[in-house]
């Protein structure tokens, strides 16, 4: 029996592979321009750095982490999410004493969920991320939603939708804490285990929790916004004002819990509006996670960033029939007919190479119609055609494929005239 592909992952093959790497260029120019620098943390952590970070009582660390011993004797993760790691590699470096600050980062790279796969949600998928770390201005929690919103509109995609919470400071959420479980104490064994786990650790959790849904005390529930203290209602409002500055259309949504722990303040996703999406609409998630840093043992340090996944995204550009500008074709095809001429093409395809083309010829021994038949498949803008004859008089015939114009180039300095027919 053949070898299979574990479940919940995917290969990403020629053809399709193009409009990630045309994803992941976009993504990183944008960070460029909004100063955001790339960090590359290890596919694999100590598992404690997730449980400490992501939280012990999140669906993350409780049902989906690919966790394992090492030969050392050691519990080591696949790493679920970008953040927990770029928070111990921001503490470890002491990032927090280099003068400029805030610490702008970002990321890409496979993370690993033990999910039950269906559209849109993998076992290893890619994550890029940004994390902004050392400032508590709601003007950078506008600018991380900012870059996350100008990555999806510079690539095309137009059905989004921002939605936007406030979870509050440590003050906010125990007030909103001690109401939820007065709201849920006296039904709780109506709910499933983990509701009934939840309710002392983590109440906050239960109102994700997707079982129990449709349970009335759910939409009766106390919203976190409620209970938002004068410092938090403010920041929340400023982080409102400046979306607004910056033209972003949102939603706030006070059921929006993020599925991680970490979060505090500023809570965000964005959805993706577009029909026939499928049943999962999240494209981006993120928020402030201000309690993390020392969490994971280093000085107390606001945070906040998103992460999209690239999955989702091509998703998103596929249900809104956005065609990403790729699969351009190649510059050149080299013809060649008689066993001299191809010989000479060897060079000839290496010199057009080196002056920057994209170029093939054929290997298969093919017949000239054959050679011209892969030159269109390839896309080629310009085919270059060696016979013995041309090769004898030190000449070579060129044609555009797209007009069929045609020109007679001298062998020699066939580069340069080459080059100067693309001015
Ligand atoms: P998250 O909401 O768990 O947040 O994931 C962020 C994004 O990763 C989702 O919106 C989705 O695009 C993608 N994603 C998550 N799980 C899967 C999956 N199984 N298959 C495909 N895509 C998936 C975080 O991970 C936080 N670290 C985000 C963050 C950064 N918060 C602050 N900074």
């Amino acid at each position: 029996m053949s070898i299979q592909i574990p479940r919940g992952t995917q290969d990403i093959l020629p053809g399709e592979v193009e409009k990630w790497q045309f994803i992941e260029k976009k993504a990183r120019e944008l960070c460029e321009r909004f100063q955001y620098k790339e960090i590359r943390t290890p596919i694999f952590e100590h598992t404690e750095l997730f449980t400490r970070g992501v939280g012990e009582t999140t669906d993350v660390v409780q049902k989906e982490m690919y966790t394992f011993t090492d030969r050392g004797d050691r519990s080591l993760t696949l790493r679920p999410e970008g953040t927990a790691a770029a928070v111990r590699s921001f503490v470890e470096h002491k990032m927090y004493g280099d003068p400029n600050q805030p610490v702008k980062l970002y990321y890409m790279g496979p993370m690993f969920r033990y999910e039950r796969p269906q559209a849109g949600r993998f076992r290893q998928f890619v994550q890029f991320g940004v994390e902004a770390l050392g400032s508590q201005d709601p003007a950078i929690d506008a600018e991380v939603i900012a870059l996350a919103m100008s990555i999806y509109n510079s690539l095309g995609l137009k059905k989004l939708k921002l939605i936007i919470n406030s979870l509050g400071d440590k003050e906010s959420r125990l007030a909103h804490r001690s109401a939820l479980i007065q709201h849920f104490e006296p039904r709780i064994g109506e709910f499933c285990q983990d509701c009934q786990n939840r309710l002392e650790k983590n109440p906050m959790r239960i109102l994700d929790c997707k079982q129990d849904r449709e349970h009335d005390l759910m939409k009766s529930a106390p919203s976190i916004i409620e209970y938002l203290n004068d410092e938090s209602k403010g920041y929340f409002e400023k982080v409102q004002q400046y979306l607004t500055a910056l033209a972003i259309p949102f939603t706030v949504d006070p059921n929006l819990v993020r599925g991680l722990d970490y979060y505090n303040h500023t809570a965000f996703e964005i959805m993706s509006d577009a029909e026939g999406f499928g049943a999962i609409t999240t494209l981006c998630g993120g928020g402030r996670y201000n309690g993390l840093t020392q969490e994971i043992g280093g000085p107390e340090t606001p945070g906040i960033g998103f992460a999209f996944s690239i999955e989702r995204f091509i998703a998103a550009l596929k249900a809104e029939a956005v065609e990403l500008p790729v699969n351009k074709g190649i510059d050149c095809y080299l013809v060649s007919l008689g066993e001299e001429a191809k010989d000479y093409t060897v060079g000839l395809l290496q010199r057009l190479r080196l002056a920057g083309f994209s170029a093939e010829r054929d290997y298969l021994d093919r017949k000239i119609k054959a050679q011209m038949k892969a030159a269109d498949r390839l896309n080629a803008k310009y085919v270059a055609i060696l016979g013995e004859n041309e090769l004898k008089e030190n000449r070579i015939l060129v044609k555009r494929m797209e007009t069929g114009d045609q020109w007679e180039m001298n062998l020699e300095n066939f580069i340069e005239k080459f080059l100067e027919l693309q001015q």
